[in-house]
């Protein structure tokens, strides 16, 4: 039998079109409770369905998300939910709703779309490029002292996740401004994604916990996190799991870190998600304790590489010609003249050669220019012309969103 692909029409068709990932954390369907969480934040006409006989064997999703990139913001899809049954894998499905959301992000004029991929191996053929790099943490507590002491801040304070969003959203808001590669989260988003703390997402841990640090004037850092006890013959073995920690400045990341640091009676700490570049490496004394580990982390495409070049800023005068090659969204290929002005097609020579993907690499500063060539996966073409270009995308902080969408 065959498929077509299409949007959904109404929530039932939405709660049929998540079935497929759905199949891969272990359920046919999700729970009344977590389709009630999906609805919430998912609009309908975003999510796409590959149909057969009334039934979705294949499913794609995008978040309508405001994301930062240097020096601005733009409306971009947050691409989630995709699957498709292992009944109908490697027939193309995936190809057919990557096709029809593409297209779709290019019609509501959303330049760029990007994602955590489950797997490595799968988007790079859509023209999705590796952004981020992302950092996973795990330190034991007694290890963790910084190089120059500080004393546990004196102005922490637990909140109740019901109070927590007046008080951290505007914390957010201030690091995810300033932070490529974060979205602007809605007050829906942090109540059913974010402060919602069902039994099913504690994975045996426990409950979450809002510490809000304020140094003098209001909260100016946060912490979500876990406590998962532990003991063995009365020594601590448990961990605190920080889902999300962040300060509006270098002071009050130190400080919440402090916090975290310093819990009493548990042996360890963890953190999954964290930017290459944070701090805490180099705030400790023994940054090796921290035990780290780097995986990729977001995968950008640029649909649309003029609007989407044009929205992020350069960081000096200058400008240079890359030749775009993209197969799977034909439009972008082409020479583009890339300035502090903004980005337009031209005629002239070009200085470097790409693929879609590279661009997607340099987007949000998380790789330069320099690197990618020397993974061969970027030509220079004018002697010269990779240093400029890395001069022009310069940015100050690495890419870094805090939670997997
Ligand atoms: C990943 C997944 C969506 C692929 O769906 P699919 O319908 O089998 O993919 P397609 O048949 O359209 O494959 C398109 C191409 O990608 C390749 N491909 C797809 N999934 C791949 C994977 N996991 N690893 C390597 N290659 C993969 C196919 O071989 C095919 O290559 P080709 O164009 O050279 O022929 C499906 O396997 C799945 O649901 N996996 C589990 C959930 C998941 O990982 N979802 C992604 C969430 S970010």
């Amino acid at each position: 039998m065959s498929y077509a692909v299409k949007v959904c029409a109404s929530a039932a068709e939405l709660r049929e079109a998540v079935r497929p990932i759905w199949h891969y954390f272990g359920r046919s369907t999700p729970t009344d409770d977590q389709f009630e969480r999906i609805g919430r934040v998912l609009p309908v006409e975003r999510v796409h369905g590959a149909w057969e006989g009334g039934r979705a064997i294949g499913g794609a999703a995008a978040h309508p998300f405001l994301l930062t990139v240097p020096g601005g913001r733009l409306r971009a899809a947050g691409v989630t939910a995709v699957g498709v049954l292992p009944t109908h894998r490697r027939r193309g499905v995936l190809r057919a709703l990557m096709r029809a959301q593409l297209d779709d992000c290019r019609r509501r004029g959303e330049s760029v779309a990007y994602l955590w991929a489950t797997e490595d191996r799968i988007y790079g053929r859509f023209g999705y490029g590796i952004a981020s790099v992302s950092k996973e943490i795990e330190i034991a507590r007694e290890r963790t002292a910084y190089h120059a002491s500080l004393d546990p801040p004196r102005v922490a304070r637990l909140v109740g996740l019901e109070e927590a969003e007046a008080l951290v959203a505007p914390v957010y808001e201030r690091v995810a401004a300033a932070t490529p590669g974060m979205f602007a989260r809605t007050a829906a988003w942090w109540q059913a994604r974010v402060l919602d703390d069902p039994d099913w997402r504690r994975a045996g841990g426990g409950q979450l916990q809002c510490v809000v640090v304020d140094l003098g004037s209001g909260p100016a850092a946060y912490a979500l996190y876990r406590v998962n006890f532990g003991t063995d013959r009365g020594l601590p073995t448990g961990m605190i799991d920080v889902l999300e920690a962040m300060g509006d400045s270098p002071e009050a990341t130190r400080a919440i870190w402090r916090y975290l640091l310093d819990i009493d009676w548990t042996a360890r700490v963890r953190a999954r998600i964290l930017p290459v570049d944070h701090p805490l490496f180099l705030l400790l004394a023994e940054p090796r304790r921290l035990r780290f580990n780097v995986r990729d982390g977001l995968w950008v495409r640029l649909v649309d590489v003029g609007p989407a070049l044009s929205a992020r800023s350069y960081a000096a005068p200058d400008s240079v010609v890359v030749e775009v090659a993209d197969e799977f969204c034909p439009w972008n290929a082409g020479r583009w003249r890339v300035s502090d002005k903004g980005a337009e097609p031209t005629e002239s020579e070009a200085e470097i050669g790409c693929d879609v993907t590279a661009l997607g690499s340099v987007f949000l500063g998380g790789f330069t220019w320099a690197q990618l060539a020397r993974a061969l996966r970027v030509e220079e073409r004018s002697p010269g012309a990779l240093a400029r270009a890395d001069a022009l995308f310069r940015t100050a902080i690495a890419p870094w969103c805090p939670e997997i969408f």
